[in-house]
């Protein structure tokens, strides 16, 4: 009979399940997202999140296990993202996933959800994971790790201070975008000019992998305390596009270094800000240049959802790792490496 992983992914504001094969195939990965919800607050009000995961996750579940015309007698493991994320909304996911592995009597496995971000950019990928060197850059973390193997990673750098989604969702709250400012931003970005304003590449030559994020706000700050008010449309899209290529730069400049420095013959790409145009661009261009392939994550594989989480534990169990407790705790500040 065949099995599957169920996956149940609500780290932030996205209730995401997803089933997958034991190898790691992707049946189905729904999400039910709550942006429209938290964007009159303009971020995440943890409360209204956790609420609304318990409201949605049950039949999000059922949804998902129809669409796959999978029964639940079929599921040979449960899995759930354990941190790092609120407290609240990881502890929807986290019991819902223990309580179906206890009832079915299978095994619970408890992922990282940053370790399904890292591995995310190898589903569907015919060879599996391979060793790389990895970017992952989201609202809550920018990191620079070196993927030995699955469950082997070694940090070579990370932010100083604000992550990559963060600027750009408090660049994009400045020029009174809308909520979430990144996706607004990469599409201002689209017919605005990247030279009209010289952002500054923090860190660019710091002789390290870490990264420094927070200088872009104060730098736009000033700016747009020296343009007309109101500030002309065209013109906003000219900060977007300076803004972001400001971004992207430092971004692509250190994955590739850090790539010829640990002598991977692959980077990776992954997490909500790899779906940015204007950094999948980048890296394709300086992949071709360098010679090193790289791979981003896919389209549905970038923004939260539980297909990462359900291939990330696909993996760890083909890896040998056992399945984790049912009385681990959730951790909100859940390291990686
Ligand atoms: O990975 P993710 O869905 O959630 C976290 O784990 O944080 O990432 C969300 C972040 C937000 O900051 C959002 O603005 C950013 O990803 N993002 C983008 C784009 N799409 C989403 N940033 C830049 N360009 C985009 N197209
Ligand atoms: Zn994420």
């Amino acid at each position: 009979m065949p099995g599957f992983l169920l996956a149940i992914e609500t780290s932030c504001d996205e209730t995401a399940v997803a089933v997958c094969e034991r190898n790691g195939q992707i049946v189905v990965s729904e999400v039910a997202s709550q942006i429209e919800l938290h964007a009159p607050y303009g971020g995440v009000v943890p409360e209204l999140a956790s609420r609304n995961h318990n409201l949605d996750l049950r039949p999000l579940i059922q949804k998902t296990l129809d669409k796959a015309g999978v029964s639940i007698e079929q599921i040979l493991a449960v899995a759930a993202t354990s941190g790092p994320g609120l407290a609240s909304s990881l502890l929807v996911g986290d019991t819902t996933a223990k309580a179906i592995a206890l009832g079915l009597g299978k095994p619970f496995v408890s992922i990282n959800h940053m370790e399904g971000h890292l591995l995310s950019p190898f589903i569907g990928s015919p060879h599996g994971v391979r060793q790389n060197v990895s970017l992952i850059v989201s609202g809550g973390h920018t990191l620079l790790i070196l993927v030995k193997d699955v469950g082997e990673y070694q940090l070579l750098g990370t932010t100083k201070d604000d992550a990559a989604g963060e600027a750009f969702d408090k660049v994009g709250k400045m020029l009174d975008l809308p909520y979430p400012g990144g996706p607004e931003i990469d599409k201002r970005s689209q017919s605005g000019d990247p030279g009209f304003y010289d952002f500054p590449r923090s860190m660019m030559d710091s002789g390290d992998y870490d990264f420094s994020f927070s200088g872009l706000k104060t730098s736009a700050y000033y700016l747009l305390g020296k343009l007309p008010s109101p500030i002309p449309e065209s013109t906003i899209d000219d900060i977007c596009a300076s803004f972001q290529a400001a971004v992207v730069e430092v971004l692509v400049e250190k994955l590739f270094s850090a790539a010829e420095k640990y002598d991977a013959n692959l980077v990776t790409v992954s997490g909500g800000v790899s779906c940015n145009s204007g950094l999948r661009q980048a890296v394709e261009d300086k992949s071709k240049d360098c010679g090193i392939p790289a791979i981003l994550a896919g389209t549905g594989y970038s923004t939260d959802n539980a297909a990462m989480i359900a291939y990330a534990a696909a993996m760890r169990l083909e890896a040998g790792f056992p399945p984790s407790s049912l009385n681990a705790d959730i951790d909100p500040n859940l390291a990686l490496a």
